[in-house]
């Protein structure tokens, strides 16, 4: 199999994974993670990335139950939208860190005061902290897979972002991206989500 196979094939086979066997990950494991996460490009080479890898139970507990009083609060108050329902049976899926055996919180730096008044409402896109951390985020995701580490990329618990923040001490000069739930996995593996064709998400402009 040539090398760009394999690639492919992992690139195929890396599945999101969210219930996880209880033992902890090795520390040189999730060193080896984070080392994977900042090969990914990042605008300017800036590397504004930061990891912050919670492995303690407590403060795993802790984020859970902020991000479930976050979300109780959001459902309460559309309930008469009729949205409640389907966001209650998500909660779970977005406050799962006491079963993950870590979590990895990848954050960007802010834009500063020059760039904002550089690149106006542009800002964000323009200094390309998130793209960059999402990059960093795919790499760490991918090297767990020859590892034998499942992993799932979080965004649903980032409604309570503030707290998140403020629990992994992250400052006011760093914003969540995602969160990535790191583990063995327990159990089999679901099977892939179909993905939509190539002829349906491409487009050319030849
Ligand atoms: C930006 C982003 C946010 C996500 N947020 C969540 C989440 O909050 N909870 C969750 O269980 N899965 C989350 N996922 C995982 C997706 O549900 C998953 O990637 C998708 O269903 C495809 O499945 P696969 O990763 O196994 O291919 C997220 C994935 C991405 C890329």
């Amino acid at each position: 199999m040539s090398s760009s196979d394999e690639l492919l094939n992992l690139l195929r086979t890396r599945r999101s994974v969210r219930r996880f066997r209880p033992e902890p990950v090795e520390r040189a494991l999730l060193e080896k993670l984070v080392e994977a996460a900042c090969w990914a490009p990042s605008a300017g080479n800036r590397q504004d990335w930061l990891f912050t890898v919670v492995t303690s139970p407590e403060v795993r507990g802790r984020m859970a139950e902020a991000v479930r009083e976050k979300w109780r609060a959001v459902i309460d108050a559309n309930r008469s939208q009729g949205y409640a329902e389907g966001m209650e049976r998500y909660v779970q899926a977005y406050a799962m860190f006491p079963e993950a055996p870590a979590v990895v919180i990848v954050s960007a730096r802010v834009p500063g005061l020059v760039q904002q008044k550089m690149y106006g409402d542009e800002t964000h896109v323009t200094f390309g902290g998130f793209c960059s951390g999402a990059m960093a985020a795919q790499n760490l995701m991918l090297a767990a897979e020859p590892l034998g580490l499942a992993t799932c990329c979080m965004t649903g618990a980032l409604v309570a972002q503030p707290k998140l923040a403020e629990l992994a001490g992250l400052g006011r000069k760093q914003e969540i991206v995602c969160l990535v739930a790191v583990g063995r996995a327990a159990g089999d593996v679901a099977a892939a989500p179909a993905r939509k064709p190539v002829a349906e998400i491409a487009r050319f402009i030849e």
